[in-house]
């Protein structure tokens, strides 16, 4: 195997608080750390944790591309890896959920036989679950990335809990310093062929600081267009009604197991 490897962690949403212990000696212990976190707390801490610690956001430039960043993201990790060095890349929440450069890297790096894994974080996902009381299990779940979830007009079920991430950033394929939220309208517009106007919809900002409560906006799906929504909001559909039972099925599994 070659000299060079890589771990990708993440810090978790709350500064500091979230890191787990794998994490925070993978940073201490890489020989390099190049991180991609929205907060100044965890960012100083990487700063202090590591020897040779760098931020990946001078590759976000005003209306670039978003997929040539992470793509430039990317050749920069797997560049540092093939160099020889132990390199940690740091993502916020957790580092594979709704984040693309991380998987790449470790899938390019292995194809070059480089030693490469990623470690669990803590994600948005388990911030709503704890701060909503909401368990996925009790209705099924549904994750989808809103403008995907838009343009390819993506069949769901309206029975089961649906996740909709980057709600704020919807048809924003280039980087914008201050999101416009122009395309929020046009996704509110498809969800009302889907659930009635009056559906409750939560519109979720989890904390990023221990000593501060989530922000939850709970309105009608109707109104979600002209509300205030930071850019990282996450949007939560609850079941619009509980699915019937399959009789028949429903019959079969007791034979079966009777
Ligand atoms: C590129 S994804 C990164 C997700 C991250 N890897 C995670 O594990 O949560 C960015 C999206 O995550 C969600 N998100 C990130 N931070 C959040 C927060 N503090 N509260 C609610 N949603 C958040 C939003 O949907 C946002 O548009």
């Amino acid at each position: 195997m070659p000299s060079g490897s890589l771990t990708v962690v993440g810090t978790g949403i709350q500064a500091a608080t979230h890191l787990t212990a794998e994490a925070r000696l993978a940073v201490e212990q890489a020989d390099e750390a190049l991180y991609l976190v929205n907060d100044a707390v965890t960012a100083a801490w990487i700063e202090r944790a590591n020897p040779k610690p760098r931020s990946l956001t001078p590759f976000y430039e005003h209306g670039k591309d978003r997929r040539e960043i992470y793509g430039a993201i990317v050749d920069e990790i797997v560049s540092r890896v093939r160099q020889g060095l132990d390199v940690c890349a740091v993502l916020y929440g957790h580092p594979g959920v709704f984040a693309w450069p991380g998987h790449e890297a470790i899938r390019r790096l292995r194809a070059e036989g480089f030693g490469a894994r990623m470690l669990p974080g803590i994600s948005t996902e388990d911030c709503l679950v704890a701060d909503l009381g909401i368990d996925p299990a009790s209705s099924g779940c549904q994750s989808y990335e809103a403008t995907d979830f838009l343009v390819r007009r993506r069949t769901i079920d309206t029975g089961a809990l649906v996740i909709l991430w980057q709600v704020g950033l919807v048809g924003e394929w280039r980087f914008d310093r201050d999101p416009t939220m122009r395309g929020l309208p046009l996704l509110v517009e498809r969800l009302l062929e889907l659930y009635p106007a009056e559906h409750e919809t939560i519109l979720y900002e989890a904390s990023p600081y221990p000593m501060c409560e989530p922000i939850v906006q709970r309105l009608p799906l109707r109104a979600v267009g002209e509300a205030e929504v930071s850019p990282v909001v996450t949007m939560v559909l609850p079941p619009r009604e509980e699915p019937e039972f399959d009789r028949e099925m429903l019959e079969r599994v007791r034979l079966r197991l009777s």
